[in-house]
């Protein structure tokens, strides 16, 4: 049996809402992993699951109520909080994150959650208008600055008959987003890394859009090992048909001026690692659907900006390490060695995006990782193992 949370504390704070049902198999994984789990559900909460099953999976009292301080053996929020090396909200209400935004403290989950100096991990469920309401929105953003990480929520058909996100992530999931919070050598704890990763989409017109081959495994692996290590990631990510990794917040874009603003919205940062396939260059502002009309259209292109070159040169604001990609079919060392000069960058993984090597897309990268030092050639690997070993280059400057 594995043990990835064997002498881990986590605090489970068990909302209101229909999925609140699932808290109890979520206890029921992360004791399987080894894991401690001491839980408090809220008043809404309450009324989904009853403190006596819960109580009964924890093997330890439920904590209900902020002001029932009766014995020694009873806890303040105070305590509880310090008690764990993780706070989990599972589920978190639209009600609950509000609060949590604004700071409320009217009962003991809100007051720990204010009074806690420990990581936050939030797992959202709610009804589909009520996750894309502006507010909620809002809120999240809000908790996302202050270095809350967040693990759903999921689309699908929910307990109120309407189809969309909003359905609490499942228990596996929210367990591996625990894990990637709590497992291994988190080096990069209290380091803030911004990833980009994924095409993006230039419209053409209102239908049709200019796009290339990048499918983000590869980004969307660098964000999940740097989150790993225990760095807070932001992931800014290009269409793509991947799941969000666990434990990092993910920022949707669809064109390079929408990734240049989010990434320099997300700074400062620690690193900066650039993995996304950014389009070079966007058609000239279509408001209409281009008709037929004999000729073929003439598309008017505008280079974007080098969003990589521009955080390189930041003054004052520069990430103290930034790595960019360069997706090459030439000489490979030669061109992305010129590359990196004229980024300004202070890494480049470079690989071969020849059309016979499949790697753009595909599960398996060979790249050269180029540094000052020079170029030193990596085997070819799965993603995920090249994500590991960069994420493991990258802690060791921040050691
Ligand atoms: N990049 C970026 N913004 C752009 C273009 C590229 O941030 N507008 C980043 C990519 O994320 C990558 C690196 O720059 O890290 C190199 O991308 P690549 O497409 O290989 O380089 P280009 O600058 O487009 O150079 P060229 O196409 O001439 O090889």
């Amino acid at each position: 049996m594995s043990a990835r949370l064997a002498g881990r504390r986590v605090l489970l704070v068990i909302g209101g809402g229909i999925a609140a049902y699932k808290a109890l198999e979520l206890i029921r994984l992360i004791r399987k992993e080894g894991g401690a789990v001491r839980a408090v559900i809220t008043a809404g909460g309450e009324k989904f699951v009853t403190p006596l099953s819960v109580q009964a999976l924890c093997e330890d009292r439920v904590h209900t109520d902020l002001f029932s301080l009766t014995g020694e053996s009873e806890m303040g929020h105070i305590q509880l909080s310090r008690s764990a090396d993780l706070v989990v909200v599972a589920p978190a209400s639209a009600d609950l994150l509000a609060k949590m935004a604004a700071g409320m403290a009217d009962d003991l989950a809100t007051t720990l959650l204010l009074a806690t100096d420990k990581e936050v991990l939030v797992a959202p469920a709610m009804n589909v208008r009520m996750w894309t309401h502006p507010a909620t929105v809002a809120n999240l953003e809000t908790l996302l600055r202050r270095g809350v990480s967040v693990v759903g929520p999921e689309e699908g058909p929910m307990a109120c008959g309407e189809f969309g996100p909003g359905r609490l992530a499942e228990p596996a999931a929210i367990l591996e987003a625990i894990v990637a919070r709590l497992d291994g050598e988190r080096i990069l704890a209290g380091r803030h890394v911004v990833v980009t990763s994924g095409p993006t989409h230039e419209p053409i017109d209102p239908v049709r859009y200019i796009a290339n081959r990048s499918s983000g495994r590869q980004g969307h692996a660098i964000a999940a090992a740097l989150a790993r290590r225990g760095a807070r990631v932001t992931l800014v990510s290009g269409p793509v048909a991947l799941a969000d990794p666990a434990g990092v917040a993910v920022v949707r874009v669809e064109t390079a001026l929408e990734m240049r603003a989010a990434v320099l919205a997300a700074l400062p940062a620690d690193a900066a690692v650039f993995c996304a396939a950014v389009a070079d260059w966007r058609v000239e502002a279509q408001g209409r659907k281009i008709k037929k009309t004999g000729a073929p259209p003439a598309l008017a292109l505008v280079e974007n900006p080098d969003i990589l070159a521009e955080v390189s040169r930041l003054e004052g604001r520069r990430p103290r390490l930034v790595v960019g990609f360069a997706a090459e079919t030439g000489d490979l060392v030669a061109q992305a060695t010129a590359k990196r000069a004229r980024k300004g960058c202070d890494w480049i993984v470079a690989n071969d995006v020849g059309a016979g090597t499949g790697i753009m897309g595909g599960a398996e990268n060979e790249v050269v990782l180029i540094t000052e030092a020079g170029a030193e050639p990596w085997p070819r690997a799965g993603k995920d193992a090249v994500a590991d070993r960069l994420a493991e280059r990258i802690s060791g400057i921040f050691q």
